[in-house]
């Protein structure tokens, strides 16, 4: 069999090529981006293509690689590609949300130390030759509580290791979280505000999100508590947080998103809360880390993995999932159609026509398209996806069997 051909380029960290080519794929690595006609002719013959954020994957450049059969993010963002048109051609996108959440959760710990210690200030004074030697306002976190907004992935994982250092964790969520370990759920935003030492946001950017943390909210905080928020910008009120950093109502707070920010490294920052006391600042790096970069490879590099030799599209941003595992002892046939009335009655009397015994299906729709995986006891599989090929409503098929 010929080796599905992978272009990975913006410098991915080479642990998902060495991933990809164990897996039997041939993978070409680039350091740079590449834009519009470049892109084309570097793409050209590939099956999958791997970026980061600075690759512009248009409905044009895609228009004109017709080989190409999946994108992969390797990142968290998926604005840089035309998700619609990749869905309207059949083209499953991937990401990798979830590789950087111990990331986020440690530095999030670093945080209720260093603001507990008041640590910006004091390195910011020796820098410029201060010597305060004072316990005044610092303590330790042990026995502190932590009330965390959103306990999905980083705000459980969170919630794990600052229990760790004897932090008492509460949590509030809009969706029912189990606890983990000794955390308490509270019934209400306002109860967690009220009972906690330290409040750390992992919400998403969402209607009802954005501006949570405005006036009412930090003014039910307790005084001389601290607020961190390393998940989206537009979620706090930064004028209302400073006017409560500046009258000491909160004695610090450690801020990794902004609701806006500057477009490259080359652009200033400017915001209210610069030149406050007991104040870090830090620019959207919550994620940026080596390890997550790293486990971002693994991740998408897997997610190709599935895709071209099961057919999985679990975790694909526009398209109908099907979670479906390697294929055993039969054949899979994978059709991806337009979601119209009839496709799979036109399917299976195709499969029955050519007395083909049908071991498993599964369907998947979305607005557009529909994507099914049939594995299949036939004497000639190949024949069988032809002819569903061939149907009008179908976009892509291919057959898959157990990898070697
Ligand atoms: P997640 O989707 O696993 O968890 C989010 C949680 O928030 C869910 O449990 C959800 O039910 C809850 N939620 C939603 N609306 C809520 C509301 N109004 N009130 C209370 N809870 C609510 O997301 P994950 O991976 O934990 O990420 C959290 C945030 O962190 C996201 O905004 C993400 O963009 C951001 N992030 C920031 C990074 C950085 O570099 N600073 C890196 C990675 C993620």
């Amino acid at each position: 069999m010929t080796k599905k051909k992978i272009l990975l380029l913006e410098n991915i960290h080479p642990g998902a090529k060495n991933r990809l080519e164990a897996n039997g794929f041939q993978v070409q690595l680039e350091t740079i981006s590449f834009a519009d006609d470049e892109l084309v002719a570097k793409a050209k013959g590939f099956q999958a293509i791997g970026i980061r954020s600075k690759t512009q994957i248009t409905k044009s450049v895609l228009a004109q690689l017709p080989d190409i059969e999946a994108v992969g993010c390797f990142c968290i963002g998926t604005d840089q590609v035309d998700l619609d048109f990749a869905n309207e051609i059949g083209l499953p996108v991937f990401n990798a949300p979830y590789s950087n959440t111990r990331s986020v959760a440690e530095l999030v710990l670093c945080e209720m130390i260093a603001l507990s210690r008041h640590l910006a200030d004091r390195t910011m004074q020796m820098h410029k030759g201060q010597w305060q030697k004072s316990a005044d306002g610092a303590n330790e976190v042990r026995g502190k509580t932590l009330g965390i907004i959103g306990y999905g992935h980083i705000g459980s994982q969170l919630s794990v290791i600052a229990e760790s250092l004897g932090v008492h964790v509460i949590y509030y969520d809009v969706v029912k979280k189990l606890p983990l370990g000794n955390a308490r759920v509270c019934e209400t935003l306002h109860e967690c505000l009220a009972q906690s030492d330290f409040i750390s946001l992992h919400v998403p950017d969402t209607s009802l999100t954005q501006g949570m943390m405005g006036e009412s909210e930090i003014k039910c905080m307790k005084a001389g508590s601290y607020l961190i928020n390393a998940s989206r910008g537009k979620v706090v009120d930064i004028p209302a947080l400073a006017r409560a950093l500046k009258s000491k109502h909160l004695s610090g707070a450690a801020i990794d998103v902004f609701p806006v920010e500057p477009a490259s490294n080359k652009e200033p920052f400017i915001s209210e809360i610069q030149e406050l006391e007991n104040v870090i600042l830090t620019p959207h790096i919550g994620g940026s880390t080596i390890e997550a970069q790293e486990a971002i490879g693994q991740e998408v590099a897997e997610s190709f993995t599935r895709y071209f030799y099961s057919g999985a599209t679990t975790g694909a941003v526009n398209f109908p999932q099907v979670d479906v595992a390697m294929p055993r002892d039969y054949p899979r046939i994978l059709n991806i159609h337009r979601n119209v009335p009839g496709v799979l009655g036109e399917v299976n009397g195709i499969i029955s026509a050519l007395k083909g015994n049908i071991v498993a299906q599964h369907l998947s729709t979305d607005a557009r398209l529909g994507y099914l995986a049939i594995d299949l006891g036939v004497s000639d599989p190949q024949e069988v996806a032809k002819r569903i090929s061939a149907l009008p409503t179908s976009i892509r098929t291919r057959v898959v069997s157990e990898r070697k």
